[in-house]
């Protein structure tokens, strides 16, 4: 599988005005935004690109809510009424949530056509948008519904995060440090001591942590081995955060990935991999940037139940990535519930 190529800085500077004009110049240009991005990131786009004047722009209902079947199905609808044909191309301007929705339609309508990701969070400018995987939820069920699919380019502009919530800085900062704790010892470092996200992750840094997620997948395309390293935080954080999706104490994606790598590093250090002391490091960071969580009895229960009904795991055992140093993972192990449910301690007050 080939990796799309990924340009950086101003989208008005990339090549992007040239594969307009030259791959997709008899092509329908589709632009695919959500609410938000409609609003906040449309305008920079259409005004820096003469030839998208034309453009169809698709909006769709901002939030992870809306990352259904459904929502795709109305998008196809309005394709249909486009006309939108095999030699088209879809640009989509937005979240992850808007290229995992525009890349799953790309890849289904008319057996696929061609698409473009221009991320606008930093969530998507650092994971999302790269690495082919599309999708979208069905029944609260995440990502059940998807399919491996590269777009044609990726640009990432950092101009774009301009209008971002502070709260999207903390998701997207959350898996910038995961990609550091599994690979970079020196990028961890320089993610340290950030007092103000906005002002102080620099283009640089968001390309450091790009690459790490796209050398990734180019080893492992399709998730075989390494790529899965990619999930370290992930079992812990995605445990509790459904646990707490209804709740009043709902809480974000980054900010659940970020205690979930304070607990699976406590994991790590209990089996002996990572050092007392390169834990120590991992947890004071983090729960400088995140808080804590309250969990009653009642959700420990419901987060190891969810943690059991990943279909990989063999019987009372839960899958997770471990460390082994800061930037080095040591693996995927199997550890015992008891396990499990002690490393939730380290994320609970
Ligand atoms: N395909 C993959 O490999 C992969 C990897 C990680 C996450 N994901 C998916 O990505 C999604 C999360 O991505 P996300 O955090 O970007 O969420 P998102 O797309 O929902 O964006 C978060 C919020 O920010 C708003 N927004 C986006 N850009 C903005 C801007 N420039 N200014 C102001 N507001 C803006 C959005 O409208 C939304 O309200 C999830 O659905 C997750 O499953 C996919």
């Amino acid at each position: 599988v080939i990796q799309a190529p990924i340009e950086f800085g101003p989208l008005s500077e990339s090549t992007l005005n040239v594969l307009l004009e030259t791959t997709f110049s008899r092509s329908k240009k589709i632009i695919l935004v959500d609410e938000n991005t409609q609003v906040n990131c449309l305008e920079s786009l259409l005004t820096h690109f003469e030839v998208l004047s034309e453009a169809e722009v698709i909006v769709i209902p901002a939030g992870e809510v809306n990352k259904t079947i459904d929502v795709a199905t109305q998008v196809c609808l309005a394709f249909k009424d486009y006309e939108v044909g095999r030699n088209d191309v879809l640009i989509n301007l937005g979240g992850g949530m808007v290229t995992d929705m525009g890349g799953f339609i790309a890849s289904i309508y008319n057996r696929g056509i061609s698409c473009i990701h221009v991320p606008t969070t930093l969530l998507g400018m650092v994971d999302a948008a790269i690495g082919g995987k599309t999708g979208v939820d069905l029944e609260g069920a995440k990502n059940l519904i998807g399919t491996f699919y590269q777009p044609d380019a990726i640009y990432i502009d950092g101009a774009f995060l301009i209008t971002l919530p502070d709260e999207e800085w903390l998701n997207g900062y959350a898996e910038m440090l995961k990609h550091a704790l599994i690979a970079d010892f020196s990028l961890w470092n320089k993610l340290q001591g950030k007092k103000e996200l906005k002002k102080e992750i620099s283009i640089e840094l968001i390309r450091e942590c790009s690459n790490i997620k796209q050398q990734i997948v180019l080893e492992d395309p399709m998730e075989k081995g390494k790529r899965k390293f990619l999930n370290f935080g992930h079992t812990v954080g995605h445990a509790i955060e459904s646990v707490l999706l209804d709740n009043e104490h709902a809480i974000s994606h980054g900010h659940a990935v970020a205690l979930g790598m304070i607990a699976e590093s406590y994991v790590s250090m209990k089996l002996g991999l990572l050092s007392m002391e390169n834990y120590y490091t991992v947890e004071t960071h983090l729960k400088k940037c995140y808080n804590l969580l309250s969990l009653t009895n009642e959700e420990v229960e419901e987060a190891l139940a969810f943690a059991r009904l990943d279909k990989k795991n063999s019987l009372n055992k839960i899958n997770v990535v471990l460390l082994k140093n800061i930037g080095q993972v040591e693996g995927l192990f199997e550890i015992d519930e008891s396990l499990f449910m002690e490393c939730l301690t380290k994320i609970t007050n």
